[in-house]
């Protein structure tokens, strides 16, 4: 799309360089860490060695005779306030410390406060805790068989691990659909519990002023509405009111979903500010970030596809087995117990669909969170696009010519899936043209014959993936009863200068320079005069935050209506100025010039020194306006992977060759930004492909708990992304943008775990689980008598 304003202005369509970029390449962006209060406590917490332990004792007199520790607090003294346990977003409940027994290991289990961060860190190792270790289950199908320990002791009649059970479609129409089917396949699929592991950790600075009695909390939150509000609900039995507290969510080094729950060091820290009076700071070191905070994925899934003999699709089957650990703190919006998973029928025209999903506690940290993407997306197109490349291999057909032949045709759209879901728009048959004329699809599958004839192993693997963002319409989408709209606030100052505030919150993905241009696109303010603000409940309006791509789809459409509103009044001012009639005007990009004469106009600076200077009579002073926008559907981004891989036969090692992305966004705001975006998430999608996995061993042990052996690819394992787009609008969206944020997270690990089966499949590999690591590669080629 051609930019519709000048680059002076910098509406959409501009690659504007980021606005925040000078302060945070300069080193002088503001995280919590960074902010110092004048007489400042420091709390570090004492973690569990145990997966699951009584708690015998807690000794806490070595810790206190500490030079500068001033206490210890253990669940016992939060339970004098009803603040041991608290609710998560799944109306689930978590302990804030413990005072019976502990669930998994490093929960929390004391915390200590001391005047400096080394003496709190010197009284966490000097607490004693007597534990008497319980039986631990990792496993969740094992959680569920019958004489399981039953973890949730807590909850008194409950008699069992399961947490509860969900499903959707039409069963029956699917199970006719499977019993007519020509061609069947069936695979068991494990998504692995994985990290968001962002640069920066978790952390607060609670600081309760005794004498206004107000909290003020400095966080890593991603939404610090919901989490006033929540504050508010959890703790207005001690005195904290809502309109007491002020959330300050400051410059955030990546969120990723894993900054959308509370966790307990947040709790502890206001809990403690509230007794002291004091400031308390507390912020998570690396490995208490990667192996207490949520998780994302541990998805067990089985998954059955039909077909007719020509290859057309008719029916999908899922049967999965969620692990929330030993409690269901998922992100996802209250309805939707398996968030999003419903999407699962992908970009694929089904007949009919039915899927179950069953969650299980075990002795793991809670978690669930939407890991760059809108609630277990990544798990169900993962699940889809692996299937659907199982099904083109086993009818013998090309994978890229049987996807053409089932995607939903443009002309579908609106689509509604077998799922129910309403697809607002689509062209899936382009996304994959492209990105086969990008990579030269058809040479290369020469090319791989060729090796394969020289014994070479080489794959090319497709995901051909659908997204879901933008939640949500609140018919159907809330979190914890609050309905997921969000919002925009703009005012525009007499010099025609702007400033406006949001209820999302960015967390690096360059809000403050796309939401300006998105105003800049509708009222002709140059982004660089609008100053974009969030994070702040005292100042922002309320919204529910930044996760799952929300913020273009939502926040972002809030912004337009908002500057529609403005510029309704804007018109009327002109009108006044111009001593004509609001018809007699025309509107372009910047200013109202009376039709006809192009000479006779106002800018939209002109305007607003007027709104406070000259405007009508009966009109009230001021050009702003507010905009509280639920939107009327999803948006459905998409995209089609092409990826190439050769195989080491020695080693296993897996090499990601070529890898092209063509997603479609929509109408794109900030190409440079969009491109970023996608960049950032195709690292992030090969790394759970290739390297990054948090397992267990049958003692609750956390394998992969710090950096040594939690692999995050670096720049030398990254290959070089050719990323490219096409543009189908939203229709319903006032800009017609969806969100990216997410998708390439999202699509991109289907596309390399397809081409290392491609690449293997005539040996008689059928499924590999990922992260493929060289082992399990190494395992298969020895099976199938390639190496030895
Ligand atoms: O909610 P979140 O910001 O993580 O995701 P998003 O709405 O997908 O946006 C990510 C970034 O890409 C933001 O800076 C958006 O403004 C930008 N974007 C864009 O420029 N054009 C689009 N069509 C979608 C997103």
């Amino acid at each position: 799309m051609e930019p519709r304003t000048s680059p002076e202005v910098g509406g959409m369509g501009h690659s504007l360089k980021r606005k925040e970029d000078p302060r945070f390449i300069r080193g002088k962006g503001t995280y919590v860490d960074d902010v110092q209060l004048p007489g400042m406590l420091y709390l570090d917490i004492v973690r569990s060695p145990y997966a699951h332990a009584k708690i015998v004792k807690i000794d806490s007199s070595k810790a206190l005779a500490v030079p500068g520790v001033l206490a210890v607090i253990t669940g016992q003294d939060l339970a004098r306030y009803n603040l041991h346990w608290m609710p998560t977003l799944m109306s689930d409940t978590q302990m804030v410390l413990p005072v019976e027994k502990v669930m998994y290991q490093a929960q929390e289990v004391a915390a200590v406060l001391a005047t400096s961060r080394y003496a709190a860190a010197d009284g966490a190792a000097a607490v004693q805790v007597e534990y008497d270790p319980l039986p631990v289950v990792v496993d969740p199908h094992k959680a569920l068989e019958p004489g399981a320990p039953v973890l949730r002791t807590d909850k008194k009649d409950k008699k069992d691990n399961h947490i509860w059970h969900w499903e959707w479609g039409d069963r029956a129409a699917t199970e006719r659909e499977f019993a007519g089917a020509d061609v069947k396949v069936k695979q068991d699929i494990y998504i692995p519990r994985i990290h968001v592991a962002s640069i920066e950790t978790c952390g607060c600075i609670a600081h309760f002023d005794k004498v206004n009695d107000k909290l003020t909390v400095w966080m890593t939150t991603q939404a610090p509405h919901a989490i006033r509000t929540v504050f508010a609900l959890v703790a207005g039995h001690v005195g904290l009111a809502e309109h007491k507290i002020r959330i300050i969510s400051p410059d955030i080094g990546g969120g990723f979903g894993g900054k959308v729950p509370v966790y307990p060091g947040y709790v502890i820290a206001v809990a403690a500010s509230v007794l002291t009076g004091k400031p308390v700071k507390w912020i998570e070191d690396r490995m208490e970030n990667l192996q207490a905070d949520s998780f994302a994925r541990d998805y067990h899934i089985t998954a059955e596809l039909a077909a007719k003999r020509d290859g057309t699709l008719t029916a999908l089957r899922i049967k999965t087995l969620a692990d929330h650990g030993y409690a269901d703190a998922a992100a996802n919006p209250s309805k939707f117990p398996a968030g999003l998973f419903h999407v699962c029928t992908g970009s694929y025209d089904l007949k009919a669909a039915h899927v179950e999903v069953d969650g299980a506690y075990t002795n793991k940290p809670p978690g669930g969170i939407a890991y760059r993407c809108s609630f277990r997306v990544t798990e169900a197109v993962h699940t889809i696009e692996r299937m659907a490349d199982l099904m083109a291999h086993e009818l013998g057909m090309d994978p890229a010519e049987f996807r053409m032949k089932n995607f939903v045709k443009p002309e579908q759209f609106p689509y509604k899936s077998a799922l129910g879901w309403e697809y607002d728009s689509g062209n899936y048959h382009g996304a994959l043209r492209k990105a086969m004329d990008t990579i030269g699809y058809a040479e290369l599958r020469r090319e791989q014959a060729d090796k394969r004839a020289r014994g070479q192993l080489m794959g090319i693997g497709i995901s051909s993936f659908t997204e879901i963002v933008g939640a949500g319409p609140s018919k159907h989408f809330d979190i914890l009863g609050l309905k997921m709209f969000d919002s925009c606030e703009m005012r525009i100052h007499p010099t025609g200068k702007a400033i406006a505030r949001f209820g999302t919150k960015s967390q690096g993905q360059g809000h403050e320079t796309t939401y300006a241009q998105i105003l800049a696109e509708e009222l002709g303010i140059p982004a660089k005069d609008i100053q974009v603000e969030e994070g702040d409940t005292d100042t922002a309006p309320y919204g529910l935050g930044t996760y799952a791509s929300r913020s273009t789809p939502v926040a972002g459409a809030a912004a337009a209506v908002a500057a529609r509103k403005i510029r309704d009044k804007a018109r009327k001012i002109a009108a006044h100025l111009l001593e004509v009639a609001e018809e007699d005007l025309e509107w372009e990009p910047g200013k109202f010039s009376v039709k006809g004469a192009p000479g006779k106009s106002k800018t939209i600076q002109d305007i607003a020194f007027a709104a406070y200077t000259n405007h009508p009579q009966g009109m009230e002073a001021g050009l702003e306006a507010v905009s509280y926008y639920d939107p009327p559907n999803l948006t459905y981004p998409f995209g089609s992977y092409i990826c190439v891989v050769d195989i080491d036969t020695g080693t296993g090692e897996v090499k990601v060759r070529r890898f092209v992305a063509i997603d479609d966004c929509g109408n794109i705001i900030n190409p440079m930004i969009v491109q970023g975006q996608v960049h950032g998430g195709l690292t992030m999608g090969l790394a759970p492909a290739l390297y990054e996995e948090i397992s267990y061993d049958e003692n609750g042990n956390v394998q992969g708990g710090s950096f040594i052996d939690y692999l995050l690819p670096t720049a030398v394992e990254t290959p070089k992304w050719e990323t490219g787009h096409t543009v189908t609008p939203s229709p319903h969206h006032p800009l017609g943008a969806k969100g990216v944020g997410e998708s390439a997270t999202v699509g991109a690990p289907a596309a390399i775990a397809n081409a290392v089966v491609d690449a293997m499949w005539h040996l008689g590999v059928r499924h590999v689980d990922i992260p493929i690591t060289p082992a399990k590669v190494w395992k298969l080629l020895r099976q199938h008598g390639v190496t030895d």
